[in-house]
Parts: C-alpha cells; structure tokens; sequence
C-alpha cells in the first residue's frame, strides 16, 4: 500500500517538472501551427476572393495544410500550457470536452474545404471557407484572449 502510494506521489511529481518547462515549448509550438493555419487560410481568402489568381494545385495544399495543422494541435493543450505568452483561456482545461468538441467541429469543416479544393469548384469552395473560418471564430470567441 505505502509503496504505491510513493509511486504515485513520485510519478505526480515527475509529471508535474516534465510539463513546466515544456509548457513553453508547447504554447509555440501550437502558436506557429496556428500562424500556418492562418496564413493558408488568408491565401486561400485572397484566391477566392480574385484577389490572386486562381490555382486548384496551391488551394488543395491550403486546404491540406490547415488540415493537417488542425490535427497537430488538437494534441497540443498539455495540462500547464497557459499563461506566458499563452492566449489561451484557462477555461480550456476546465471545460476540455467543450474544447474539444470545437476542435472536431472546425476538423470537420477542414476536411470538408479539403475535399473541396480537390474538386476546384470556386462556389462550393466559398462556402466552404466560409464554414471553416466560423468555426475558428466561434472558438476564438469563447477560448483565445483578444
Ligand atoms: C477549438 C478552438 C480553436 C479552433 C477551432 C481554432 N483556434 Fe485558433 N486559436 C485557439 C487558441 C486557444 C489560440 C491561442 C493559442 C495560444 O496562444 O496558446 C489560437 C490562436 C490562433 C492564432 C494566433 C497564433 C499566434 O501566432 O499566436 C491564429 C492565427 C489562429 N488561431 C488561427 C486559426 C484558424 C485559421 C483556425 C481555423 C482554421 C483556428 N485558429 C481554429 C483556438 C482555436
């Protein structure tokens, strides 16, 4: 009994100095997965927009791009992850299967530009951008920090 306990108590603390010092590391690497996710989408905005000329090959890899951002921080949220540099909330943590569920919604939305952008239609393509940036307004809304 007391040995397990000791194990506990020494895996709480292992845990605990594993998760400080990369809690930095953590929040750039899902701020720099977010700048990619931003920057793919605003060209693809200026594409569709006919601000830029129009190429299905740069679109799908925007699209698969934000895609594969979006699965990269979907595990990017260790526990100690806020504060600093963060624009976080902590109510991320405290509300993570809410947070999630916005994380699977806007992947959802991902997917689907995704696909889109393999089949080049420009109408199905608006709409489809437009889907996705509402889903990162609504959880910028309730979760990033202005
Ligand atoms: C489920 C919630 C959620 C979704 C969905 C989401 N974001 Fe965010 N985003 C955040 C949070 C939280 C931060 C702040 C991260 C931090 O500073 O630690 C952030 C930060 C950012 C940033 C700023 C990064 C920086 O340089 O600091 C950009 C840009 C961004 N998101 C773009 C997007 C785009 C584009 C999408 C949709 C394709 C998206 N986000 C979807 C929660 C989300």
């Amino acid at each position: 009994m007391k040995k397990n306990l000791l194990a506990v108590l020494l895996l709480a603390i292992l845990n605990q100095a594993s998760a400080q010092v990369p809690a930095e590391r953590a929040v750039k690497y899902r701020q720099s997965a977010y700048y990619l996710m931003g920057q793919n989408l605003s060209q693809m905005n200026l594409m569709l927009k006919g601000e830029t000329p129009f190429n299905k090959a740069a679109l799908e890899m925007n699209a698969e791009t934000i895609v594969l951002m979006g699965r990269l921080v979907a595990h990017a949220y260790p526990v100690g992850s806020d504060g600093g540099e963060s624009k976080a909330k902590p109510e991320i943590w405290k509300e993570n299967d809410k947070f999630r569920q916005l994380q699977q919604a806007s992947q959802v939305e991902a997917d689907k530009l995704h696909a889109a952008a393999k089949v080049g239609d420009q109408q199905i393509l608006r709409v489809r951008f437009g889907d996705t940036s509402k889903s990162c307004k609504v959880c910028h809304d309730q979760y990033k920090s202005k």
